[in-house]
């Protein structure tokens, strides 16, 4: 197979011996100290909750006290103009765009009305809510092999993912849907892989853009002038800005798009004919038989369509008829999330990760500033700006190496590659290739980034990575932890994943140098031994201590997803995989706190159903409900075999969530309060 430029430019780092190429010993005696331990002072507020014991049960289990409902479901009518009941197996891509829709990932809350900073106290809020993606097997109940799928599912199934929007009124001391009567008449809103979307910044007229708008817009007629309809896709995580738009990010798009090897290219050069490139983003997959793909999604006929995706697109919730920009100065990669804080001048930082092995980690800074008093003059910030891409070093410092075109293209000359870049536009297009080019770390895999900041939107500098897992072997590498193990010399991989921690340099979130620390190294605080068995049976390192130092207690877990922050500094960690490492605990909710030093005391706030990931922790602005999304449950039975595979034999699905019974089981956004009406976690 053609190597892909990652691996060449670590091969001849290696060669013209860089540090870069070599792998760095797990060996206690050999680790450089990393920053002193960021100063810890007793603000953060304790969680005061009893833990919640690791279970299976395929429900959601909260500590005494507390109770959860759900909010909202995949299905569920948006609109009057739907019926109230659901029948997924008739679903049309109509009657979905109408509908709350599938794999609810990121949540985002804004008060009805604008307002900066935002009201602590209000009745009426929007949700915003990612629909990620579509697993057929989870779809249409009645569908038994991949052979019966109607091209009329296949659209449904493509409309189920996006972005659900959704007013919520307090009805007493809960929160309870508000439904419109019509689409555009309120703020509900479905935007689908279907909806006309606006692309800005500098890669916003990419020949590949260009050619790509043209075959969608051909397959799908009817986008206003300057619009495609593209819409949005593969919404992972994503974030608000203090000008109360909505963030979303565009993660696996790959996923998206159907094709034959003769219609791919393996190489992300960009002379050569390219179509998906496939040995950054990874090979297209099928939701069921190709042909039933929607046209814009063939790759044999819209070769430049992945070009569409991996971008961070901005909504106003506050309008229902305004058109979602997708950003492209914040770079195309597979973003998991797009969070913000307001740096000490004033100009806005924006985090995000790219969710993939050895991919890296983000911040764009707006060139202009915030402006607090004029909604209007912020709308466009994220068009114009610097884009960084971090490089942790071995001495606990780290920097923020910007992505200039004359500087990649110059490494590109340096390291003898015949890669070039033609313009800004095209770099941000191809940005992971310039983060690798320039010196950018490989992670193991970065998801969700979140800068802790004040109820004025104002970054401290503190941000929080969560490192969800690296299922290959490797040495430990700044940013990149390897764990305690029988045996030092051996390369291991990360499969509990970790936790870091950057601080600013002076604070400050427009920094271009910072400090690290590894604030978790996820596991079992109290395993016996080094090596533990996943539930597939797999040895699994799982101390918690990096350099000789626990770096928590309490409960164990791995896998960290996502994070919310609260006004307390309390950081609520949402898991994605738990059991694939702890069989005995579904995915999970956790509660530590942000300034609390090592070890950490961790407590287990919520446990979801059967084979579902939590996503999308976040709380009500008075922090009286928690909400958090549900997604997929019944994906995968207690045992680990994944529905895939269980479905095409026949098997029952493995969760009813969150209707019971017997009922297939719906994604959903649950709330979960106080019985006494109190904060939650105080
Ligand atoms: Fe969609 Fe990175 O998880
Ligand atoms: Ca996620
Ligand atoms: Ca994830």
């Amino acid at each position: 197979m053609t190597k892909h430029l990652n691996d060449i430019i670590a091969t001849r780092r290696a060669l013209l011996g860089g540090l870069a190429g070599l792998p760095l010993l797990n060996l206690a005696a050999c680790a450089t100290p990393s920053a002193a331990p960021p100063a810890t002072s007793a603000h953060s507020a304790a969680a005061n909750f009893a833990s919640v014991a690791a279970t299976n049960a395929d429900t959601v289990s909260l500590p005494p006290g507390y109770s959860w409902r759900p909010l909202i479901a995949w299905g569920d009518a948006l609109f009057d103009t739907v019926s109230a009941d659901f029948a997924p197996d008739t679903l049309t891509r109509t009657e979905q765009e109408q509908r709350f829709g599938q794999n609810n990932d990121m949540l985002a809350l804004f008060s009805a009305e604008y307002a900066f900073p935002p009201p602590r106290e209000t009745n009426r809020l929007i949700l915003c809510a990612n629909n990620e993606y579509a697993i057929p097997e989870l779809m249409f109940p009645s569908v038994r092999a991949a052979a019966d799928f109607t091209p009329a599912q296949a659209e449904a199934m493509y409309a189920s993912v996006g972005v659900s929007i959704v007013e919520l009124t307090r009805d007493g001391a809960n929160w309870r849907v508000q439904k419109n009567a019509a689409p555009g008449q309120g703020k509900n809103r479905r935007i689908t892989p279907f909806t006309p979307v606006r692309f800005t910044g500098p890669a916003a007229n990419h020949r590949w853009i260009v050619a790509a708008s043209e075959a969608v817009n051909a397959a799908e007629p009817g986008a206003p002038a300057g619009q495609v309809s593209c819409g949005t896709a593969a919404n992972c995580a994503g974030g608000l800005t203090p000008w109360g738009t909505y963030l979303t990010a565009e993660e696996n798009f790959d996923g998206l798009f159907v094709g034959r090897s003769s219609d791919i290219s393996a190489t992300s050069f960009s002379d050569q004919p390219y179509a998906l490139d496939v040995l950054s983003h990874g090979y297209p997959g099928a939701y069921f038989p190709a042909t039933l793909a929607p046209a814009p999604f063939r790759l044999a006929q819209n070769p430049y369509g992945p070009s569409l995706y991996g971008w961070v697109v901005e909504i106003d919730p506050h309008d229902p008829t305004a058109a979602p920009k997708k950003r492209t100065a914040l770079g195309r990669k597979k973003n998991e999330c797009a969070n913000t804080a307001i740096g000490r001048d004033g100009r806005v930082a924006v985090y995000t990760g790219d969710d993939q092995r050895g991919e890296h980690l983000y911040k764009f800074v707006t060139r202009g500033r915030f402006d607090p008093a004029n909604r209007a003059a912020n709308m466009d910030l994220l068009d114009e700006g610097d884009l960084y891409a971090a490089q942790f070093l071995e001495n606990g410092q780290g920097r923020w190496i910007k992505l200039t075109v004359d500087a990649a293209n110059r490494a590109a000359e340096e390291q003898e590659l015949t890669i070039r870049f033609a313009d800004l536009g095209d770099m941000l297009m191809r940005v992971r290739d310039a983060a690798r080019l320039l010196g950018a770390t490989p992670m193991d895999r970065p998801e969700d980034v979140e800068p802790v900041i004040d109820h004025e939107w104002r970054g401290d500098g503190t941000v929080l990575i969560a490192c969800t897992n690296n299922s290959e072997r490797g040495f430990d590498a700044p940013g990149n932890p390897r764990r305690e193990s029988p045996n030092q010399y051996t390369a291991q991989n990360n499969l509990p994943g970790h936790i870091l921690r950057i601080d600013e340099a002076d604070g400050d979130t427009s920094a271009e140098r910072f400090s690290w620390d590894v604030f978790a190294l996820c596991g079992d605080p109290d395993a016996q031994e080094l090596t533990s068995r996943t539930r597939s049976g797999a040895p699994v390192h799982v101390s918690v201590s990096h350099d000789g130092e626990p770096t928590f207690t309490g409960d164990r877990f791995a896998c960290p997803d996502n994070f919310f922050i609260d006004s307390g500094r309390r950081v609520w960690i949402a898991t994605d995989g738990n059991d694939g490492v702890f069989g005995d605990c579904n995915d999970c909710v956790l509660a530590t706190q942000v300034d609390a030093a090592a070890p950490r005391p961790v407590k287990r706030f919520l446990v979801a159903p059967v084979g579902a990931e939590v996503s999308g922790p976040t709380m009500t602005p008075d922090e009286r409900a928690f909400l958090c999304a549900i997604q997929h449950p019944g994906s995968n039975d207690v045992t680990g075999a994944d529905f895939t595979t269980l479905r095409w034999m026949g098997e029952a699905v493995p969760s009813h969530f969150p209707d019971g019974g017997d009922a297939w089981p719906r994604s959903a956004v649950v709330i979960v309060t106080r019985d006494d009406g109190g904060r939650i976690g105080d």
